[in-house]
């Protein structure tokens, strides 16, 4: 029997790639040029499966691709609001992610954040770096300190939890949460945390805010210009979620008004441009979307795709199937 015809959209790990070599008849992107909207319509012509990333848009015109030949996306990523998931399901096509594997990577690029823009990092490098330091003085640069401080976190899910566990256990911070859909309680109390009264109670009583929060469409500009209004003005805000969480727009004026203090973000409104009014803030820290950029991690999310479409080829039930 052939092989199942697939194409990967970006440039993959190696080792996966390899991998993928020996299973499938594969079109790899080795050059890693993004495919516009006409090359994806045309791969679900042409394959049996597509393996898009998180940032190529899956939606009802791609898919609209006639005679459609594609029975399976493997999304390379754990959030898929790339995906028109009713499109998928409405043309029969079965929709796999990669959830778990990014927890630790994710969790600790959310601390990252937190601690860099806690302690200025970001700016204390461009300091150094453009030769600006004059020496160590007891005013120097004095940021925020971290430990013993409160996290509110805002969606508490597997990547939520892991933030939790490290906040709480290595920076005895109290941590609150907000989730509509609390995990159990000894859960809860295993990882030290909270759960506050609601979203508001949350962002008023947080030292920094993290976000957590899945990408659906009622989230959507969930931190606004008045929920910012609720923050404390030394409070940060966090996002290794997604852009559209937060209204982009409001959050610079938040800034510019120092309703807030700062904020540290791995995920934009409009990746991968960024507001301008940001990019020239001191007291935001930017990062491009890497919360799952380990080398571990991102082997381990493509080997996650493959034992998808495997199962799937298989006439399995693929284990991470979303749709
Ligand atoms: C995901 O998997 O959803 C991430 O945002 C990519 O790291």
């Amino acid at each position: 029997m052939s092989k199942p015809k697939v194409i990967v959209t970006r440039h993959w790990p190696r080792e996966v790639e390899a991998q993928l070599q020996k299973l499938f008849d594969v079109t790899l992107n080795v050059e890693d040029k993004p495919m516009d909207q006409g090359t994806l319509q045309q791969a679900f012509r042409d394959y049996d499966a597509v393996f898009p990333t998180v940032t190529d848009q899956i939606n009802d015109e791609v898919m609209s691709a006639e005679p459609l030949r594609a029975r399976m996306i493997g999304n390379f990523g754990v959030g898929f609001n790339n995906i028109d998931i009713s499109s998928a399901k409405a043309r029969g096509l079965v929709v796999t992610n990669t959830p778990e594997v990014l927890t630790d990577a994710t969790a600790d690029l959310a601390m990252t954040l937190l601690l860099s823009v806690a302690r200025r990092s970001g700016e204390g490098e461009r300091h150094v770096r453009s030769s600006s330091w004059s020496g160590w003085r007891p005013t120097h640069m004095m940021g925020t300190q971290v430990t013993g401080k409160v996290l509110g976190l805002i969606g508490f899910g597997r990547i939520g939890q892991a933030v939790a566990r490290r906040a709480h256990w290595g920076f005895d911070m109290r941590v609150l949460f907000f989730d509509p859909y609390p995990p159990r309680g000894d859960v809860v109390r295993n990882l030290g945390a909270e759960l506050g009264e609601s979203l508001e109670a949350v962002l008023e009583e947080s030292d920094f805010v993290s976000l957590h929060c899945p990408a659906a469409p009622e989230n959507r500009h969930l931190i606004n210009a008045e929920r910012l209004r609720l923050m404390k003005p030394e409070a940060f805000l966090i996002n290794t979620a997604r852009g559209d969480v937060v209204d982009e727009a409001a959050l610079n004026d938040a800034l510019e008004e120092e309703v807030i203090a700062g904020a540290g973000l791995d995920v934009f409104e409009r990746e991968p441009k960024v507001l301008p009014g940001l990019l020239e803030r001191e007291n935001v820290v930017l990062l491009p979307h890497l919360g799952s950029a380990t080398r571990e991690t991102r082997v381990a999310m493509g080997l996650k795709v493959l034992e998808n479409a495997t199962a799937f080829f298989n006439g399995a039930q693929p284990p991470n199937r979303v749709a």
